[in-house]
């Protein structure tokens, strides 16, 4: 029978960093010999990328957090069908940019919508697929701003004021204490080197399970 695959997911507030160690991460798979899928969210797909479109464009001021929550959930639901439940079940590597936990760190401790709600919604989407390790990427959200100030234009969630990243940060503290078997957490602060050597011995840890 065929091994299943590794589903890795990546989180952080914005400016973490996160789009450089995705790179190492891919390339480190690819060198152990998996064939890897890399997406993210939200996007990922053609009806998703749509989606991703009206979530974070400026112009959208009104939009309630209710419906951007489901906006999120819904390209999701598309990218695990048409992508995600299908490479995991080929046995290959899938490494996707966000995934659930962006909704709760931002939908749920960020806008303040109800945890419950948002896992009954996800679980609709997810349809059981789990990532085995999570990358969340440590930042104080005062030096993610300052990253993100050097890149030119911002879109709708970036343009949220510093109180909001600051919610979004503690929510993914929170997370990353009540699932510490499966997120780990990842000192963004320093070196890019120091930083993937450090992802390298769990991805070492994860790929011996696997075996
Ligand atoms: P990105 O800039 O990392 O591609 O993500 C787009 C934005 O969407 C980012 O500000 C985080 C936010 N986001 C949520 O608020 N909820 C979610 O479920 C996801 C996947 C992303």
């Amino acid at each position: 029978m065929m091994k299943k695959g590794i589903f890795i997911t990546v989180e952080g507030i914005d400016g973490s960093g996160k789009t450089t160690q995705i790179n190492f991460i891919k390339n480190y798979m690819e060198e152990k010999g998996y064939s890897v899928v890399l997406t993210r969210e939200p996007g990922g797909t053609k009806i998703g990328e749509k989606i991703r479109a009206i979530i974070l464009d400026p112009e959208n001021k009104e939009m309630d957090s209710i419906t951007e929550m489901l906006l999120y959930a819904s390209a999701r639901a598309q990218l695990i069908s048409e992508l995600i439940k299908s490479a995991i079940d080929e046995g290959k590597v899938v490494i996707c940019d966000r995934f659930v936990d962006s909704s709760f760190a931002y939908q749920g401790y960020g806008r303040g919508i109800d945890i419950e709600l948002i896992t009954r919604v996800n679980d609709i989407a997810i349809r059981g697929i789990k990532p085995d390790i999570t990358f969340w990427f440590d930042i104080p959200p005062e030096d993610a701003l300052k990253r993100r100030k050097t890149s030119s234009s911002s879109d709708r969630i970036e343009r949220e004021k510093i109180d909001f990243y600051n919610r979004v940060y503690d929510g993914y503290s929170i997370l990353a204490k009540t699932y510490p078997e499966r997120i780990k957490r990842i000192d963004a602060t320093r070196d890019i080197e120091q930083v993937s050597m450090d992802i390298k011995i769990w991805l070492d840890k994860i790929i011996n399970r696997a075996l």
